[in-house]
């Protein structure tokens, strides 16, 4: 059975940039892209109820097979019905593969070619991880969106390092895509993205976008960004990817980014973003306005009655920025709540002014002039 069907549909392709304007259907529902992911590792958004994030117009949400496996396991989610309905949320959800945070988190990692032997962060239990496992993980779970599993190189990286780590994963890939088709989890509705990687290589990016377009995944994952390399060099890893990638597929930069990084990455044909920078930053007390972020643990907001922004409508822009800085200032929960709905309501209400900007053709220099005042934010 084909990974994709035709579950992509393009509706409009920018003139003035690679900017696309998309449609993705799954098994929860559709999503119009370009479009960003709250995260929600361990089975909930931090701070929010499943209602709030549909208030607030989440289209998708994300998961992570590490956790979740780990905590409470993807086989007691499975017998509770599945992630969606143990969480209570009935949209669309992808899930990353485990492999990246493997590396980042958990400790005495062995790579082998067959996977990832690695102890648990949590009680160091010893697990493994292969292709195989992640994609009988993410069936567990019930994921709408699945990842394969990949090796993520740190930045920077040795060129026969990064060499050796897009070898393993497009062998990951590959044998992540025959136990999905021998599993049946396309026939359950299931869709299975690949990730490129190849650290600062465009040769090696290429290759590797070239490889896993030649074989039938649902859509297609820029990896290895934002690990510590500066911006342009980011924007750069993404360019020498996305010209090589099926036109007719849904293509994700994982884990990015912040506000002007999405719209420049929208530019270069990229048409969905994850990232824990809004509702993380939140919890800190750090709130976005199109004037860039604005520091409500700072004094000057003491007795300042005006609402984060004049220009934002949401439950949020209704309190003064006294207010929210007492609440932050005081440690209170609801700080927590209030800064995160705003923040990803500014991020989905951005990729929402985004995708009308592509259809109405002005793109280029609407997302221009939006990063510039963003840029040069006078807060
Ligand atoms: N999240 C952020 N970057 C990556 C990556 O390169 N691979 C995976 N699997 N997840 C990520």
């Amino acid at each position: 059975m084909s990974a994709t069907a035709s579950h992509f549909h393009l509706i409009k392709t920018d003139s003035g940039t690679a900017a696309r304007r998309g449609r993705l259907q799954t098994a929860h529902g559709t999503i119009e892209t370009p479009i960003f992911m709250p995260v929600g590792t361990q089975a909930t958004v931090k701070a929010l109820t499943p209602a709030q994030l549909r208030e607030i117009g989440a289209q998708i949400i994300l998961g992570n097979t590490y956790h979740l496996n780990l905590r409470p396991t993807s086989e007691l989610i499975a017998e509770l019905g599945g992630l969606h309905r143990f969480m209570r949320w009935d949209g669309p959800i992808l899930t990353d593969s485990g492999g990246f945070q493997v590396f980042s988190l958990a400790k005495l990692r062995k790579l082998r070619d067959d996977g990832v032997e690695f102890h648990s962060h949590l009680d160091g239990r010893r697990l493994f991880l292969g292709p195989r496992e992640v994609v009988a993980i993410q069936s567990n779970l019930g994921s709408d969106i699945a990842m394969v599993l990949d090796e993520c190189p740190p930045w920077p990286c040795e060129r026969a390092a990064c060499e050796a780590a897009v070898a393993r994963s497009a062998r990951w890939a590959a044998q992540c895509l025959a136990a999905a088709r021998e599993t049946g989890f396309f026939e359950r509705g299931q869709l299975l993205f690949a990730i490129v990687q190849g650290s600062t290589y465009d040769d090696l990016r290429r290759g590797a976008a070239e490889s896993l377009a030649a074989l039938d995944f649902s859509g297609y994952a820029v990896g290895g960004v934002s690990v510590g390399e500066p911006e342009p060099e980011m924007l750069k890893q993404v360019g020498a990817t996305t010209p090589f990638l099926p036109a007719h597929k849904p293509r994700y930069t994982m884990g990015l980014g912040t506000p002007p990084q999405m719209l420049k990455m929208i530019a270069q044909g990229v048409d969905m973003f994850d990232c824990v920078l809004p509702s993380r930053v939140a919890r800190h007390g750090l709130a976005f306005t199109p004037d860039g972020p604005l520091n409500l643990r700072n004094e000057k907001h003491r007795r300042d009655p005006r609402p984060i922004s004049e220009e934002v409508v949401n439950y949020t822009t209704q309190f003064s920025r006294s207010y929210l800085r007492h609440l932050v200032q005081a440690g209170e929960i609801l700080g927590c709540t209030l800064l995160t709905l705003h923040n990803l309501h500014f991020y989905l209400d951005l990729m929402a002014q985004a995708r009308a900007h592509i259809e109405a053709g002005d793109y280029a220099s609407w997302h221009r002039a939006w990063c510039e005042r963003y840029e040069s934010g006078a807060q």
